[in-house]
């Protein structure tokens, strides 16, 4: 990547190892010295800033860019290019990606018990989760570097997204998901843009074990997360959060913990914002996860951050059924540096939240709503307090799982699971459709009783 890096003669990225701080390695996705994970930094910033440019005319060029025509503009990660690594305009494999809203949840407000809650709706990207902002970045650096196939291991959202830009930018797709346990949506995605799907008799640890292998043997571009190109790209939903909130910070800022690159990628962005001079505080950005999937909960709570807990994932937030997270160690230091938390929440919990984001009118899928359910508990702990201001990350769209919303409604989703007599209470939350023959009477009748 260094060569691509140069342009006129200035460095501009470099990539350099977590763990022993080597920089100028060669393009893999580990160490070759100690084996952690690599990340972006940029050495052209210092004192120069980005570009040579100032924060105020970043700021100007990047709220400019909204209103142009040009692909690479309109695309919200792309807007923010001169924090990102270059790649030249017409490698640039974009579908419009980024650029979400930030919602006000007035109710979930109430429920969590804080003034004020806003949602950035990362579902509300062109294959419906937040993987799309990383993966315009990743899949443009493959096309650039030559690459005719890439390839991940997925719980359903990063196949979706992968096999569609992989598409966009005529390249092939291999894609590993653990058979049976990731949702028909997402799986149905991957099949619709063309990806090679294969459904492994595994879970997603084993997917990618699998694929770790099949990168080193074969020349396949690997775009999972561990890629520190997803991670620049993924980092720019950050910046467009502080721009709406026109620079300045929330509070807190509460991610759901999967693989654990999102919390890392925002993390590295609200660092690089304070580096840059864009914001003199940083929020509180705090990790949920889903108690059958909860290795960084573990890892923090019994090991104080030493050494990962790996565990046997379960949970129907199945986005994030992941035992062995590859991006614990960056996770971990962004909890710190940032003085956030860890929280783990139950399969009601869950459910639940999920239920109250749907009534609200924008919904999201599971593993997103597991950041209402565990600010509910950080509220409890008094770790978040009534007046601070909370933003919470919504990964996926509603419809990334209708399977789970359909169970919920219909009363059925904990049938025959140890939930299910405590799922009882989750019934004043239900709205199963209602099945009625086709008399104007009957709905009128219908009409009147839920008026009272
Ligand atoms: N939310 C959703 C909807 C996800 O799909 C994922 C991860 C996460 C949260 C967790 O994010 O891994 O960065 O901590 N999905 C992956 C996939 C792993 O394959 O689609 P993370």
């Amino acid at each position: 990547m260094a060569d691509q890096a140069i342009k006129a003669g200035q460095c501009v990225s470099q990539l350099r190892c977590i763990g022993c701080g080597r920089t100028a390695l060669p393009d893999r996705f580990r160490c070759e010295h100690c084996r952690d994970l690599l990340e972006i930094i940029y050495p052209g910033w210092e004192g120069r800033g980005p570009r040579e440019l100032d924060q105020a005319s970043l700021k100007r060029l990047w709220s400019e860019r909204r209103s142009s025509l040009e692909p690479a503009d309109q695309s919200g990660v792309w807007r923010f290019r001169e924090i990102l690594p270059e790649i030249p305009e017409q490698q640039v494999i974009t579908i419009r990606e980024g650029n979400t809203p930030v919602y006000e949840l007035t109710h979930c407000a109430k429920s969590a018990g804080v003034g004020q809650l806003f949602a950035k709706h990362q579902g509300m990207n062109p294959t419906g989760s937040f993987k799309d902002t990383g993966m315009t970045v990743a899949a443009s650096f493959a096309k650039q570097a030559g690459y005719r196939w890439v390839a991940c291991a997925s719980t359903g959202n990063t196949s979706a997204s992968m096999a569609a830009y992989a598409a966009r930018g005529g390249l092939h797709s291999l894609v590993l998901i653990p058979d049976g346990k990731i949702s028909w949506s997402k799986l149905s995605q991957s099949l619709d843009y063309g990806a090679l799907t294969c459904q492994l008799k595994t879970d997603f640890d084993g997917c990618v074990r699998v694929l770790n292998e099949v990168v080193e043997r074969m020349p396949v571009y690997l775009l999972n997360s561990v890629n520190p190109y997803r991670v620049e790209g993924q980092k720019t939903v950050a910046f467009e959060l502080l721009e709406h909130f026109e620079w300045e910070p929330p509070d807190h800022i509460i991610v759901p913990g999967g693989n654990l690159a999102n919390s890392s990628a925002i993390g590295k962005a609200l660092r690089e914002m304070k580096q840059l001079g864009f914001i003199s505080r940083l929020p509180k950005i705090s990790v949920i996860q889903a108690e059958g999937a909860n290795p960084l909960v573990r890892t923090i709570r019994e090991t104080d951050g030493e050494r990962l807990i790996p565990v046997h994932a379960d949970t129907m937030a199945t986005a994030i059924r992941i035992g062995n997270p590859a991006s614990w160690k960056k996770a971990l230091r962004v909890i710190r540096e940032t003085e956030g938390t860890v929280e783990q929440v139950s399969e009601i919990e869950i459910a639940l939240a999920k239920a109250e984001i749907g009534a609200e009118g924008i919904g999201c899928e599971p593993a997103s709503a597991v950041t209402l359910a565990g600010l509910k508990k950080l509220v409890k702990q008094g770790f978040v307090k009534r007046n601070e201001s909370v933003v919470l990350v919504l990964t996926g769209h509603v419809l990334k799982d209708a399977e789970f919303t359909l169970k919920f409604h219909r009363g059925d989703l904990f049938e025959g699971t140890p939930y299910e007599s405590e799922s009882r209470k989750l019934k004043s939350h239900q709205r199963s459709p209602l099945v009625l023959d086709p008399n104007v009477e009957a709905v009128i009748e219908l009409l009147r009783s839920a008026e009272q």
